[in-house]
């Protein structure tokens, strides 16, 4: 071989690593759709975004080949147009099994710290999916001791091509069915409500005057909401890119109080049950309040049918003998609203919803 035809070699090598280095990764970086400025969630190394896992993943959670019986989907309990909420106090399981909690949103939840209303171990939504899909008490799914028949169901239809292209591989197996579930969760964002126009899009008609002014109620440390709901998602329970610190979002509202004590019901004390520690009693994590209009009833154990009954409780400091508990949050001490300054809040929390996140979950949901 002579120099000459060594230097092309050296030449074509060289272009080669220049092209590869321009596109070090085959697959395209996932497009979250998130406001200019607005920080993206974080994503474990093992499961990174794909749109074709997003894809495979839509398609199962509304699939109620996912229960035992056929009975349920992720989808009958998360139902798209209640922001992923369902308009009952207590999820119902595939047996019938009744939950002792109201079912979660799903917005936004990419962002949060911790998952479910009380768990402060719980920070990987492939770990808490295994919850509704393996959980024998209550059952919920009840894949356990299904296993091979569930699995089966994803052989067919169109499901080979889908996980062809979310994993090079056509085999359906529970890990990948946990991984698409996960990356579909995580891409319902929401971040373009009236609100978001106004305060980040310099849309100054984007709010009416009532809801501007519900909006510094909000921020006000005479009602002291965004203390516990405060930050981009309107929950202190948030981690992103630029802030990766676990605020420890749990609080005891005043909602119950059995004995003066401040214990909570036998039938969840939350926080206290994972963490066997006193100062648990009683307390949840603050939820997002983004689309919050539409994710009635309220509350772990969606005991308000409304949210002018939440901020009644808010203003009364707590509920019943809630309101003398001696553990609940210094944040919760009742405030006194006019009619009028009721109106407006209730307008802001209004202004919290998302019309064009719903109307993609309506299309999603008529697939
Ligand atoms: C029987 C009704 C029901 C079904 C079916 C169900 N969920 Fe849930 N989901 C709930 C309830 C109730 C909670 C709150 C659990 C808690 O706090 O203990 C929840 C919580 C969650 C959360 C945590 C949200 C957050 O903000 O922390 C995620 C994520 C979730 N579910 C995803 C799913 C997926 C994915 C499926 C399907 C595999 C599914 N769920 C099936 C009722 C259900
Ligand atoms: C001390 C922290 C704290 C403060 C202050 C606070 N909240 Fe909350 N908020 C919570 C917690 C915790 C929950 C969940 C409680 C539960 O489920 O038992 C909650 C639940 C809610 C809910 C129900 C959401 C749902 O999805 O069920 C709404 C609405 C709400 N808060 C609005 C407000 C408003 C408005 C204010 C100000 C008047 C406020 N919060 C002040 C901690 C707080």
């Amino acid at each position: 071989m002579s120099i000459k035809s060594m230097a092309n070699i050296g030449f074509l090598l060289a272009i080669t690593w220049l092209l590869c280095s321009c596109q070090p990764d085959k697959v395209p970086a996932y497009d979250w759709k998130l406001p200019v400025g607005f920080p993206a969630p974080l994503v474990p190394v093992d499961n990174p975004m794909t749109q074709a896992k997003v894809a495979l993943g839509e398609q199962i959670f509304f699939d109620r080949g996912l229960s035992f019986n056929r009975s349920l989907a992720c989808a009958s309990c998360h139902q798209p147009e209640f922001a992923f909420s369902e308009p009952k106090p207590f999820a119902v399981g595939a047996t019938g099994q009744r939950l002792r909690r109201n079912t979660q949103a799903l917005v936004n939840v990419a962002y949060n710290s911790n998952l479910t209303w009380a768990h402060s171990g719980l920070n990987n939504i492939e770990q808490q999916i295994l919850i509704p899909m393996f959980a024998e008490d209550p059952i919920e799914l009840g894949i356990t001791g299904h296993e091979q028949e569930v699995l089966q169901r994803f052989q067919q239809d169109n499901y080979p091509p889908l996980f062809l292209a979310a994993f090079e591989n056509s085999d359906p197996s529970f890990e990948r069915i946990v991984q698409a579930l996960a990356s579909y969760v995580r891409s319902l964002i929401s971040f373009n409500s009236a609100f978001d126009r106004y305060a980040y899009n310099a849309d100054d008609g984007a709010l009416s005057a009532s809801a501007i002014r519900g909006m510094n109620l909000f921020f006000s440390e005479r009602l002291e909401c965004f203390h516990c709901h405060g930050g981009v998602n309107f929950t202190q329970a948030s981690q992103h890119e630029n802030q990766r610190l676990d605020l420890r979002p749990f609080h005891n509202t005043g909602l119950y109080d059995v004995d003066g004590l401040g214990t909570f019901p036998q039938e969840d004390q939350g926080l206290i049950e994972i963490t066997l520690d006193k100062a648990d009693m009683g307390r949840f994590r603050a939820p997002s309040l983004r689309n919050v209009a539409l994710t009635a009833p309220y509350m772990h154990d969606g005991s308000f049918d409304s949210l002018s009954q939440v901020i009644d409780f808010y203003a009364n400091g707590g509920r019943g003998a809630g309101v003398n508990s001696p553990i609940k949050s210094v944040f919760i001490t009742g405030f006194y609203l006019t009619d009028d300054e009721k109106t407006d809040l209730l307008a802001f929390l209004h202004s919290l919803t998302d019309e064009t996140f719903l109307a993609v979950s309506q299309t999603k949901r008529k697939k």
